[in-house]
């Protein structure tokens, strides 16, 4: 599926994400430096109704944050690997142990631990088209 969206509609295709129907839990967020990683799990989280302040998980490498769905309460963990030199240091911040939780996952900088990676990842593609607008690429399993 392709997508192009600015933050006006940020959320029509955040929106479409979630409507994938996967049975996946990890989302791997693919993109340059600025290309909207965080601001796209921003608006993912806001439409699952995460009440927690979203911040950048630039200093902690996993953020874990909390929402309510059907009655049940649920967590997503958001994972930034970038100040992560490689897969063994990914490994020891515990971050398989998420991927692999059950829980949703959205995770940037995937590239850095692709072995961590499960093979029925969603994974998603993000390119800068102009000063507000943004391609979205979502390969599904
Ligand atoms: N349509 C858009 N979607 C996402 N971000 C946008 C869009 N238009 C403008 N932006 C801006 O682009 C910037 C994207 O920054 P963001 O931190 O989300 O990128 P990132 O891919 O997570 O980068 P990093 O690899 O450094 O973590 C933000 O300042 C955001 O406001
Ligand atoms: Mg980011």
């Amino acid at each position: 599926m392709e997508l192009s969206f600015s933050l006006d509609n940020i959320k029509d295709a955040a929106r479409q994400c979630w409507e994938l129907n996967t049975d996946a839990t990890v989302f791997a967020l693919h993109g340059e430096m600025g290309a909207g990683k965080t601001t796209f799990i921003h608006a993912l989280c806001d439409l699952k109704g995460v009440k927690d302040v979203v911040g950048s998980p630039t200093f902690s490498i996993i953020n874990e944050y909390n929402y309510t769905e059907k009655g049940k309460e649920k967590k997503i963990f958001h994972i930034d690997l970038y100040r992560l030199k490689d897969e063994e240091e990914a490994s020891r911040a515990g971050v398989e142990d998420c991927l692999y939780s059950g829980h949703i996952c959205l995770l940037e900088w995937p590239e850095k631990a692709p072995g961590l990676v499960p093979a029925e990842a969603v994974h998603l593609y993000l390119t800068v088209t102009g000063l507000t607008t943004r391609k979205l690429i979502i390969n599904r399993n």
